[in-house]
């Protein structure tokens, strides 16, 4: 069904993985318009209450962008690009309501870190690197990096990877906050689909709210803690919050409908 990416689906969770292993999984248009749609068909499966991204082979996550396809862009090409790319995959990962974790396997660099900081966090084995080397192509991050990476590690930590174009090592970026876990290669994809298991259990509509709700703090013009209250408040009208507020109560545990 897709030529660069592979997607399977266990107990709750849908993995879907980058797999150009001869380019380092670099993103290419097809790739970005196959995770899209794969992304979109998870969120919207209600089976599916946890999605995993990850990147084929033992090198990459994801080592950037497809630079053979946009090194003779003009202007209003380059703008277009970061646009797309936006609304289809970074953004749009950024704000699904399905809960998304990033298990970084290798290099994720540029658009491959802009990927896993578009996720909802981030986990790491011990031989990965990130970074965001653009500035050694003449070009800046335009995968929502510039912006991120400032949220996720503060502004100076950001400034200095960005304009020095280094790696940093998951060691480095757990200490960064950029990750949350390192583990070693064998360990990353069991260790991700426990802490996805422990997410599932949980009700997806709450989480879904708290997703929007985490995100509108980051929104231009918006109210982070208006959006937290009015998110709140429509927690009371669900099913999910019957469902837990009782079980709790009787002492068993909750089986969330997830409405
Ligand atoms: N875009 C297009 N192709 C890429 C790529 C990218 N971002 N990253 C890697 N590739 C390709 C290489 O061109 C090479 O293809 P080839 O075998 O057809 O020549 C293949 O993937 C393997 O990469 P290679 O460079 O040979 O591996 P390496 O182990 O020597 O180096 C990296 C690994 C990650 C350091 C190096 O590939 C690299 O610097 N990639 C670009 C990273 C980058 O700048 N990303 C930001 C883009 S905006």
């Amino acid at each position: 069904m897709y030529t660069n990416i592979l997607t399977s689906y266990n107990n709750g969770i849908t993995t879907i993985t980058v797999n150009r292993p001869s380019k380092l999984n670099a993103l290419n248009k097809v790739t970005i318009q196959e995770l899209h749609a794969a992304f979109d068909i998870a969120d919207k499966d209600t089976n599916t209450r946890a999605i995993i991204v990850t990147g084929s082979g033992e090198k990459a996550f994801v080592a950037g962008a497809d630079i053979s396809e946009f090194a003779n862009f003009s202007i209003d090409q380059g703008k277009e690009l970061a646009a797309k790319g936006q609304e289809l995959l970074f953004d749009f990962v950024a704000n699904l309501s399905t809960p998304v974790i990033a298990a970084i396997n290798g290099f994720a660099l540029g658009g491959g870190l802009e990927l896993a900081m578009a996720a909802h966090f981030r986990l790491a084995s011990n031989n990965a690197k990130m970074g965001l080397p653009e500035v050694s192509l003449g070009v800046i991050p335009g995968y929502g990096g510039t912006q991120r990476l400032s949220q996720l590690i503060g502004k100076g930590r950001a400034m200095e990877m960005i304009m020095t174009a280094g790696m940093i090592d998951a060691n480095q970026a757990l200490a960064y906050g950029l990750i949350n876990h390192v583990v070693s290669q064998e360990e990353l994809v069991p260790l991700t689909e426990k802490l996805a298991s422990k997410v599932i259990r949980n009700s997806s509509v709450a989480i879904g709210a708290a997703i929007k709700a985490i995100n509108a703090g980051y929104e231009d013009g918006v109210d982070g803690f208006k959006t937290e209250i009015s998110e709140f408040g429509k927690c009371f009208g669900t099913e999910d919050f019957k469902e837990g507020t009782t079980a709790f109560l009787e002492k068993r545990k909750a089986d969330f409908p997830g409405k």
